[in-house]
């Protein structure tokens, strides 16, 4: 038999992987996270652009970020190491890269069945209490 992906999205989409959003996430957390996704954004997806000292610009998100270095996912899958100290200015978005305007575009019904729809994406078992 062929592995097959469970994450179908094209690579380009730099969403988080939800395969298993309804175990680790709780039906609040996904209401919030698709009707308001700028109130708070998920670790490892804020959008960064980034001015080198030479004046070369780079633009991704960012997947670690300390102070002294920066790990930049470009949109074409290249993950770049910057040292701080090579680079001008960084700005770390606080708009998240999801659209945000589901809440306008989903009806009450949409909402109610994607939102169950997530809840219930679950590839590892919920730990038995
Ligand atoms: C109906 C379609 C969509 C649903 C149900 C959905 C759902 C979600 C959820 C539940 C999260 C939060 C994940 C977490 O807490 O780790 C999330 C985050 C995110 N999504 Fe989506 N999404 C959708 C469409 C999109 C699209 C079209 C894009 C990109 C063009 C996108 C990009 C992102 C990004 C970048 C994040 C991480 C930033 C943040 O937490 O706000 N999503 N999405």
């Amino acid at each position: 038999m062929r592995e097959v992906s469970r994450d179908r999205r094209p690579r380009r989409i730099p969403g988080p992987d939800l395969t298993d959003a309804g175990v680790t996430r709780s039906l609040n957390q996904l209401r919030e996270s698709l009707l308001e996704p700028n109130k708070r954004i998920a670790e490892g997806f804020e959008a960064v652009s980034v001015t080198m000292r030479d004046g070369t610009h780079l633009r991704g998100i960012a997947k670690n970020h300390d102070n002294y270095s920066i790990q930049l996912l470009d949109s074409a899958g290249k993950l770049h190491l910057v040292a701080r100290a090579d680079t001008g200015k960084i700005e770390i978005s606080e708009r998240s890269l999801m659209p945000d305007d589901f809440a306008r575009r989903l009806t009450a019904e949409e909402t109610r069945d994607v939102l169950a729809f997530l809840s219930r994406q679950a590839v590892r078992q919920r730990e038995k209490k």
